[in-house]
Formats: C-alpha cells, structure tokens, sequence
C-alpha cells in the first residue's frame, strides 16, 4: 500500500498546522506510523489521496451514519447552496430540524442550534447554573464533554474530589467548581450530594460513555443520577452528542425509554449530517432562560446554518426503523467477525456494546470505569489497528474509541471486513 501522498501532505501540514491536524486523536500519536489524508468517501467507504480504499468504522466519529455522500443528503445540500449558505437571521429548515428532534425526543421540549457538541455543553452548563443559581457541576472519569476549560477536568486522588486542570490553560478556578466522580462509583454520588448536594447544579454524564471506548453502566446508572439530583435540586444533563438518533430514532433515551425525563439533553454529529452543528435542548422552562426570552446569553453566527440544518434534517429523515435495523445488524456482526477471529488466535478481549455501538478492549474483564479501561493491552491494540489498515480497515486511531458503523456497512462490507479481521488477528497473534 503506497502512502506516499498522504506522507507529502502531512508533512506540509506541519509547517502551517499544530501537528498538521484540526484535532488532536487524527495525528496517529497514540497509535504511531503515518496519518491518511482523505480526499472522497462514498457509502461505507473512504478514499485516500493515494487511491487506498478502506472500509471505515469511524464515519467522522459518529455524523456518517447513512453513509458518505448519501445522495440525498448531497442533494439538497447543493440546493441549499445555490439560495446561500447563510443569512444570520431564521430560516424555516431550522425550525424544521428542531420539530424534527423534538417530535423524536419527547424531553427535548425546545432546542438551541450551536455549531459543535463542545458550544452545546458549554451552554448546557450556563444555562444550569442560571438556573439553580448553583456553581458546581458533577462529571465522571472517563466521559468526555467537549474541550470546554471546566471539563477538561481531572479527578483529584479522592473517590470524588475537587477538579484539577487537565490541560495547561485551563486555571485552577475554572476547575474548582467541577467535581470529579468515578463513573459507577454510586457511593461516592451519594456521598457527594450528602455533603454539598445544595451546590450541585447539575451532574452531566454521556448517555453511555463511548470516549474512552464503550464503558457499560453497572445497574441503571442514569435513572439513579435522575433521581438523585431530583432529590438535591439539581438538573440532570444527559449528553447524547455520541448517542443521539444514532442508537435509536430517538437515541439512548429511545433505546432505554426510561419512565424519566433529563433537564436538558446535548446533541451533535448526527443531527448535523456531516456538517458542524449541534444543540441543547430540554426543558422549556429551563430553556427558556436562554437569550432572547431570558437573560443567560448564548449567540452564534453561525448557529442554525442553513446548509447544516439541510443536512442534519435530510439525515434524520432517511434515520428509518429500516435503518436502524441495518446498524444494529452490522455492528453486530462485527462484533461477531471479531469475536471469533481473537477466540480463534488465542487473544485476550472483551467487545462491548449498547445497541449499534461498541468497542474492543484488549482484556478478558468486563470494563465498568476509564481506570479499568486503562489496564488493557494497549500495545496489542495499537499493532491490530495497523494490520487492519493495511487490510484496508480504517477503525478509530486509538484503543480508547467506540466504533460506528452506517446503513451502508451491508453484507458484503461485512464479509470483507469479517475476512481482514481474521487475517488481522493472525498477524498480530
Ligand atoms: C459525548 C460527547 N460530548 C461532547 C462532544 C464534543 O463534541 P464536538 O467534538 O462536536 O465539540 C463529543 C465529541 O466527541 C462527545 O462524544
């Protein structure tokens, strides 16, 4: 496999872009060896700009998930275009995509379009604070949130303690009001909002935690975060950005269909069909304390972008039970092929999953927290991912990701994968 152009182009990357990349995990640094440069996509396949062809299970991490270049989806994009891509003022299609989101997912009473899952966070926290005029936010270990400074948080040494910047640039005081829990650990939420549970305004957690690969919730987890922080005063969050009309036409939330509803929710990736948009969405009451009607202020110029909303909305409307359906069946396969490929050579995994999405960790245990997750193989993950890539299989460049995959990944895909996959594992035996 030639990789010379993908080769040429990050090298020039790196003259004008930090690492040559727009976000970090694309750099190969954790799993090493050369970065692809994409240049065409179509259905459940990506193109490099040397000619390579691999079927891909990142699907830019989530958007993709009726493929790429859907020709709908492009369609009507182009259409859009042609009137302009943007006005700074309403359009109808956005109202359009909110009813959409709203008629799916009954608790997303009303609905604010920002650009990324980072902005719908960000507002999500805001508008929470406001409205229990309360500092503290509860996270867990291992739950990504968006590179907002107050998540890019790290647990002290306590079961649950004060935060501690994650990152250089984040200041001691924009952590301190993040507490740090770790997930699962229901004693130490209990603990927490025994002693400063009239602080807390909320506790956000990921529907299911899929950023440090697919971390399964002991018990029912989010039904006890729902009902503690009732009890406390505070509001729930619960992040779907990775979930969201992805595990079901309406999520995790349809997936589960808990007899709870979440304060607010924050969505992403797919509602924006490939494009950058995002929202929060919940509660009106609690919704309507955002700007204009009330006084929390959030803004975007781009927020709601019409070539955005088209995509998210022409998406949604292909998002049939027949689609799901497709998900549900390839990733099981895959999870199937890869089951049987490590049993067969001997290697020591465990694939975990909630509906469509799962991942591989390279331990015999069952991982319930980010601190089991890290006990894994890493090296061993880190050789399979190159096998597979030069079997023409591009999965997420790190041991800590989920993996998704599209209503395109049909049989024949998953043939072609269920055979990489063996030939992977034996290389790597
Ligand atoms: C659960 C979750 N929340 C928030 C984000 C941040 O979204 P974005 O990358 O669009 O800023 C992500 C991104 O992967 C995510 O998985």
């Amino acid at each position: 496999m030639s990789i010379t152009r993908s080769t040429e182009w990050h090298e020039r990357a790196q003259q004008v872009i930090p690492g040559g990349v727009s976000s970090p995990v694309r750099a190969f640094r954790a799993v090493g060896g050369q970065p692809r440069y994409f240049e065409s996509g179509s259905g459940a396949y990506i193109t490099d700009v040397d000619g390579n062809r691999y079927l891909d299970f990142v699907l830019s991490w989530g958007p993709m998930i009726v493929g790429h270049a859907n020709p709908e989806v492009v369609e009507s994009v182009i259409e859009t275009v042609r009137h302009s891509s943007s006005f700074g003022a309403p359009t109808p299609v956005e109202v359009q995509l909110a009813e959409e989101i709203s008629a799916r997912y009954a608790p997303a009473e009303k609905v604010r379009f920002v650009s990324s899952g980072t902005e719908a966070v960000m507002t999500a926290l805001r508008l929470a604070r406001a409205a229990t005029s309360r500092n503290v936010i509860v996270k867990f270990t291992g739950n990504y949130h968006g590179h907002v400074d107050s998540m890019l948080v790290a647990a002290g040494s306590g079961v649950a303690t004060l935060g501690l910047p994650n990152s250089p640039g984040v200041t001691p005081g924009q952590a301190q009001d993040t507490v740090v829990v770790q997930y699962n650990n229901y004693d130490a939420v209990r603990e927490l909002f025994d002693t400063r549970g009239h602080e807390i305004a909320a506790v956000i957690v990921e529907a299911v935690p899929a950023n440090a690969g697919l971390i399964l919730p002991e018990g029912d987890f989010n039904s006890f975060l729902r009902e503690i922080t009732e009890q406390h005063g505070s509001l729930f969050i619960l992040d779907e950005v990775m979930t969201g009309f992805r595990l079901s036409a309406a999520g995790w939330y349809g997936l589960l269909q808990p007899s709870w509803t979440p304060d607010l929710i924050t969505f992403g990736k797919v509602i924006g069909g490939g494009y950058p948009l995002a929202a929060v969405a919940g509660r009106a009451e609690v919704m309507n304390q955002l700007a204009p009607l009330g006084s929390v202020y959030q803004a975007g110029t781009l927020s709601g972008n019409p070539v955005a909303a088209t995509a998210g909305l022409v998406t949604l409307k292909l998002c049939t039970p027949e689609v799901y359906a497709a998900l549900d069946y390839a990733a099981f396969g895959a999870m199937q092929s890869i089951k049987d490929a490590f049993v067969s050579v001997g290697i020591p995994h465990t694939v975990q999953s909630v509906g469509n999405l799962f991942s591989v960790f390279f331990t015999n245990e069952t991982v319930y927290s980010f601190e089991q997750a890290q006990t894994q193989d890493v090296s061993k993950f880190n050789a399979f991912f190159h096998a597979l890539l030069n079997q023409g299989v591009y999965i997420p460049p790190s041991a800590y990701e989920a993996w998704f995959v599209s209503s395109m990944h049909d049989a024949e895909a998953m043939e072609f994968f269920d055979q990489a996959v063996g030939a992977a594992a034996q290389e790597i035996a």
